[in-house]
């Protein structure tokens, strides 16, 4: 298809995905990178034949939504064992929320995460920051930090036109937790009112009439995107303190909507919002669900089931990448060479048992779901294999200026 057939480090040929389609493909790694990437029939197969039968490579999964605590919170989830969830969700890259004990409001304490990450994570991993208490620190953070999360408190302060011409003049992102008591209209408003032509990304959208108003801002003109997650697509809301989360999950009626604009593509992505938690603090009602085992799977089966068009991928891997402007997320030439083979010939229910985070408990408990990651190639190094963990180091992802969606012209 593209790049020179030479000897490479690592080829793997196999059916795979690719933009939409499965095709049967020899893809060559050179060091950490996807090198070439050919069209082959099954019995051109190179001798390296690793996604044959049952299998299908896929690109390293990207979930632009996590929490993986650590820090004071190390008990709910640390970057080792929440990397360590990534890799046997398929998810090569995921980025972190600021709303950390102690919050990541400053550069000291983003620092100190970094440092943390560094040591523990599996996978590669980027950081968002809280809005700083000191706001000139974004101007040292910018290099660090793939955008600044906004909380429904940022939302209603009085200092929010500052903060987002601050966040203009510096090209950074606005991740928006747009949310508050349930509504997503208020938040969604405000925040466009004073984004002045900025980059903003509302994150994990519950509604259809936030979605719908997001829709609507995109044909003005706004440089908006939007995620979901998993539990707004197929979970109602119910009165199991376990099952709270925020925003909250809704009627059936919604999730059918929300279903409807993953299924046709008008949500730009999907993440997990990975928000573990212990059993008891989920008995006692926290908010927050862990998600990055069971993403992948969730995706697959509806694809495979028909319920779903293949480009549902896309929305977990070759479109947040371009959110954030990281070069992963598709089988092409360029990319990192993050790969993923997925087995799909069993059958099996999704058990809390099973997880590796911290949390052990999912809402999706008892849902059936086909297959699950065999391996996964993390920058070309074989860093998971049929349940065994090799671990190869994850690298920090560092924002590239004007590679995301919404770059200044
Ligand atoms: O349910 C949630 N849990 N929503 C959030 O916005 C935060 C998250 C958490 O950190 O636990
Ligand atoms: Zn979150």
């Amino acid at each position: 298809m593209a790049g020179r057939r030479r000897s490479a480090d690592l080829t793997i040929s196999g059916r795979a995905y690719l933009q939409g389609e499965l095709k049967d493909l020899e893809i060559c790694v050179s060091n950490g990178k996807i090198d070439g990437v050919w069209v082959s029939s099954p019995n051109e197969y190179s001798e390296k034949v690793v996604a044959d039968g049952k299998r299908i490579l896929l690109p390293g999964m990207v979930d632009m939504h996590v929490h993986m605590r650590d820090l004071n919170q190390s008990y709910k989830e640390d970057w080792f064992t929440g990397t360590r969830a990534a890799l046997f969700g398929g998810v090569t890259a995921v980025f972190d929320m600021p709303n950390n004990d102690p919050r990541v409001d400053s550069l000291r304490v983003l620092r100190w995460k970094m440092e943390e990450a560094s040591k523990k994570a599996l996978v590669d991993h980027g950081f968002y920051m809280a809005v700083p208490q000191k706001l000139e620190e974004l101007h040292r953070a910018r290099e660090f930090i793939f955008g600044v999360k906004l909380y429904p408190e940022d939302i209603l302060s009085g200092k929010l036109p500052d903060l987002m011409r601050e966040l203009y003049e510096l090209d950074l992102l606005a991740v928006v937790h747009a949310e508050i008591s349930g509504d997503e209209l208020l938040g969604i408003r405000r925040v466009l009112k004073s984004c002045r032509g900025g980059r903003c990304h509302f994150t994990h959208m519950s509604s259809p009439a936030g979605i719908t108003s997001l829709l609507e801002s995109k044909l003005f003109g706004f440089q908006v995107t939007m995620d979901t997650c998993p539990h707004y697509f197929l979970l109602t809301s119910s009165t199991d303190p376990r099952m709270s989360v925020r925003p909250p999950l809704r009627c059936d009626d919604d999730v059918k909507l929300v279903m409807n604009s993953v299924r046709t593509g008008l949500v730009d992505a999907i993440s997990t919002d990975h928000a573990p938690h212990t059993v008891e603090e989920k008995e006692a009602g926290v908010p927050g669900f862990p998600g990055l085992e069971t993403t992948l799977p969730i995706i697959f089966t509806m694809i495979l089931d028909g319920k779903a068009p293949l480009r549902m991928l896309d929305l977990y891997s070759s479109r947040p990448a371009e959110i954030l402007g990281v070069n992963k997320g598709a089988l092409l030439p360029g990319r990192d060479a993050d790969l993923v083979i997925y087995e799909y010939s069993t059958r099996r229910r999704i058990s809390s048992e099973d997880l590796q985070t911290k949390a052990k408990f999912t809402p999706f408990e008892g849902i059936p779901v086909v297959g699950g990651v065999e391996s996964v190639y993390l920058r070309g190094e074989l860093a998971l294999s049929e349940g065994e963990v090799n671990m190869i180091k994850g690298k920090m992802l560092r924002p590239c200026a004007n590679t995301g969606l919404h770059s200044k012209e």
